[in-house]
């Protein structure tokens, strides 16, 4: 028997994210989008490529959530996504409305699944998720540690010239502007990166990161980026559903590691079935530990303000 994914948000990332989860072939999946005909057509269209690709697995897409019944995970790309000059703060309160119920339907539908979240802003919508699905916070994660990750290797191995597969890195903090790429622990093929690459210029591939998401959304200008956020989720599911206990960083509710109570923040988590099954605590330097604090105050701020709306 394949395992069952449904992704609910039939946009770009939700459909790639389906996309690539249904051309793995080892889940089936179940896209649910409130647009008519649109999860349908998606699904429909992905179905037919399956002889090409040489899959079974099978798709359907769904205005209601019955067919998301008894998922093993549920990936919740739906909400609006930014446009060029906004923060992915500006989404607060309109995500936090289609989050929240888009939650309640699919945790009642699924009450063992491992809930992935990836709607903007990040932290601030997997605390509400959180919240409203009544899950343990072992079954609660959210998606952005390993896409900004994933953007600081690139240039870094850009810059350097060598295999992305040979830098080795983690992004830290809320998913937003105050994100923490660990400098101390990025190595490039085991070097630390400190010693290949001067601090100013260091700085610059930082702050391109941290503003990688806001480059996309200015190029693209009606929407923000879906193939590395896909990419990312894809590798979520496939660590829970293959129980592959691999260490990503992702978006876990902390409550004392790092010094950090009741919020969640992106931090080295440990995958596997039982979705966040340990939180890594990586030693920190000084300037880490206070730019990962300030990171969690500002997610704290956007919890704030949910919690009196
Ligand atoms: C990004 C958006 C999706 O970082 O948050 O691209």
């Amino acid at each position: 028997m394949r395992f069952k994914v449904t992704v609910v948000g039939a946009g770009f990332v939700g459909a790639t994210t389906a996309q690539r989860i249904f051309e793995s072939g080892y889940a089936d999946v179940v896209l649910i989008d409130i647009v008519e005909g649109k999860p349908q057509g998606v699904a429909l269209d992905m179905l037919s490529s399956g002889p090409v690709i040489g899959t079974d697995a099978q798709i359907i897409g769904s205005n209601t959530y019955d067919e998301s019944v008894n998922s093993d995970v549920v990936v919740i790309t739906a909400g609006i996504p930014r446009k060029p000059g906004m923060s992915r703060d500006d989404l607060l309160m309109t995500n936090m409305n289609i989050v929240g119920s888009v939650t309640a339907e699919v945790a009642k539908r699924s009450p063992d699944a491992v809930l992935i979240i990836v709607s903007n802003p990040l932290d601030a919508m997997v605390q509400h998720a959180y919240r409203v699905s009544g899950f343990p916070k072992e079954r609660v994660v959210g998606m952005a540690g390993i896409l900004d990750t994933a953007r600081f290797r690139t240039f870094l191995s850009q810059e350097l010239k060598v295999s992305v597969t040979n830098v080795s890195a983690y992004v830290l903090g809320g998913h937003g502007d105050t994100m923490v790429p660990l400098i101390g622990s990025t190595t490039i093929g085991g070097v630390p990166v400190a010693q290949l690459i001067e601090a100013s210029r260091l700085e610059e591939i930082v702050q391109r990161t941290r503003d990688g998401g806001a480059e996309i959304v200015g190029l693209l200008k009606t929407g923000s980026a879906y193939y590395a956020p896909s990419a990312a989720v894809a590798q979520m599911v496939e660590a829970i559903l293959l129980d592959r206990k691999e260490i990503l960083p992702c978006a876990a509710y902390l409550e004392g590691e790092y010094g950090i109570d009741g919020l969640y923040a992106g931090v080295p988590v440990k995958l596997g079935a039982g979705g966040i099954e340990e939180i890594l605590e990586v030693e920190l330097t000084d300037a880490e530990a206070a730019a990962l604090k300030a990171s969690a105050d500002s997610v704290q701020e956007l919890v704030d303000i949910m919690a009196k709306a």
